[in-house]
């Protein structure tokens, strides 16, 4: 991690209004750097320390990474670094270095990642740039976020394909015997999300991708909430594409985000926003006749123009804040804090109905759960009147809620959350 003390105290002093001493700050630094891996999921002193590195109010439960994950000062340090730059040497770009940073975290190769703006982005690029016609069946779930669901239902309204869900099982092996049941001669994709939103069930990515290979079926994968959460190998998952975020789980700047395109199915995505970098350079509308050239031979064919230099900046940034931590130890200690959340809402028996899978293989880091006999939305509510704050779940008439922690949450902040849980039983 780049990390220079004159920088970040003039990063400390721009957010002066922030309830963090820049001391404690630096100093938590310090002590952070000093821990090499492994790191213990309880070792409270250093995750504590790792706390400090974030701006999060002091007085908020954040109990809703899912939605949007709050950047460490590293971060924003590197977007405010970013900009200063670009406008004191006045160059052009500054965001090329970053493909290969992501594609080192998740295990994909530089030309394999299009840098994007979000998750729906690349959803979009996904969806629109397969050759698909009328009938053509695509597998999904009744469990997807509206960005994985509408460009999907928009091609079915416009080009009549066929869209049929299943609903994610208790165990990955039934998931995979649901999937396998849809199967008909015409399913042509499989596109859905590796860990839904709605309740964090982790699905056999791995095993779905290699039945759909077996079948000659696209995999195109919604990963909002896999990168940053869990250890990822992209080449060993092997989906055709995986459209994710910087802004969840990887701690970014928000409105960044990376599409990956496995190097072989390159040639079957269509590309159709293309632009500077999109090509090749031998377009030339001088020529008789005019010249197009080609695409871009890797992934930067999918986005093309001007690049939010310094919010890329930011994302290297992040990359090295995992880093620096070690993702090994950012899975285990939101895996551990998963799995306290997820016991502590069993332990209220049938007072709680907790929706996401028991086992262990199917869940990290997001519990689902309806407190029987509360409504759901007015339990988010009081959850935000008292400073907590988790996620009301109103997608596919699911009406549940959802808590999503990562490496800045404790377990006194989930006991909050139990405390309100109380207050209603
Ligand atoms: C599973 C899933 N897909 C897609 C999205 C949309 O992400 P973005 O806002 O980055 O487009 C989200 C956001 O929460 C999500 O959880």
């Amino acid at each position: 991690m780049t990390f220079n003390r004159r920088n970040f105290i003039r990063s400390a002093a721009l957010l002066a209004t922030l309830p963090l001493s820049e001391l404690d700050a630096f100093a938590a630094k310090g002590r952070l750097s000093r821990h090499a891996p492994p790191v213990a999921d309880d070792d409270e002193t250093y995750w504590r320390n790792v706390r400090q590195m974030f701006p999060i109010s002091k007085s908020l439960a954040y109990l809703n990474n899912g939605t949007m994950g709050p950047s460490p000062y590293p971060v924003i340090e590197a977007v405010h670094a970013g900009m200063v730059l670009a406008d004191r040497d006045c160059n052009y770009g500054g965001w090329e270095a970053t493909s290969a940073k992501i594609a080192g975290l998740v295990g994909a190769s530089p030309g394999e990642i299009a840098l994007t703006h979000n998750v729906t982005e690349g959803v979009n690029i996904m969806c629109w740039g397969l050759p698909l016609r009328k009938g053509d069946e695509v597998i999904m779930t009744t469990h997807e976020h509206v960005g994985g669901a509408f460009p999907w239902l928009n091609r079915q309204k416009l080009h009549g394909i066929v869209l049929k869900a299943f609903t994610p099982a208790a165990t990955a092996a039934e998931t995979l015997n649901r999937i396998a049941s849809l199967i008909t001669k015409k399913t042509k994709v499989i596109a859905i999300p590796h860990i839904p939103c709605t309740q964090g069930q982790i699905l056999p990515l791995q095993q779905i991708c290699q039945l759909a290979r077996e079948k000659g079926i696209y995999t195109l994968i919604d990963g909002a909430h896999g990168p940053g959460m869990l250890p990822l190998d992209l080449h060993e998952l092997d989906c055709d594409a995986y459209a994710s975020c910087c802004h969840k789980w990887m701690l970014g700047p928000k409105g960044t985000g990376f599409l990956y395109v496995r190097e072989g199915f390159l040639s079957a995505l269509q590309p159709y926003f293309v632009g500077a970098g999109g090509d090749d350079g031998k377009w030339n509308m001088a020529a008789t006749p005019i010249e197009m050239g080609a695409y871009a031979p890797d992934a930067h064919r999918y986005y093309s123009g001007t690049q939010a230099a310094s919010l890329f900046k930011g994302v290297d940034a992040a990359v090295d804040f995992i880093e620096t931590i070690g993702i090994d130890n950012i899975h285990n200690r939101i895996k551990a804090l998963g799995n306290y959340t997820y016991n502590e809402l069993m332990a209220f028996g049938d007072k709680v109905e907790v929706i996401t899978p028991a086992e262990p293989q199917s869940r990290c880091a997001i519990i689902g759960f309806r407190v029987k006999g509360v409504d759901s939305n007015k339990f988010y509510t009081y959850c935000l009147e008292n400073s907590v704050r988790i996620r009301y779940v109103a997608e596919n008439g699911l009406q549940s809620l959802r808590v999503s922690t990562h490496i800045y949450n404790n377990k006194q902040e989930v006991d909050k959350l139990m405390e309100l849980i109380s207050d209603m039983t």
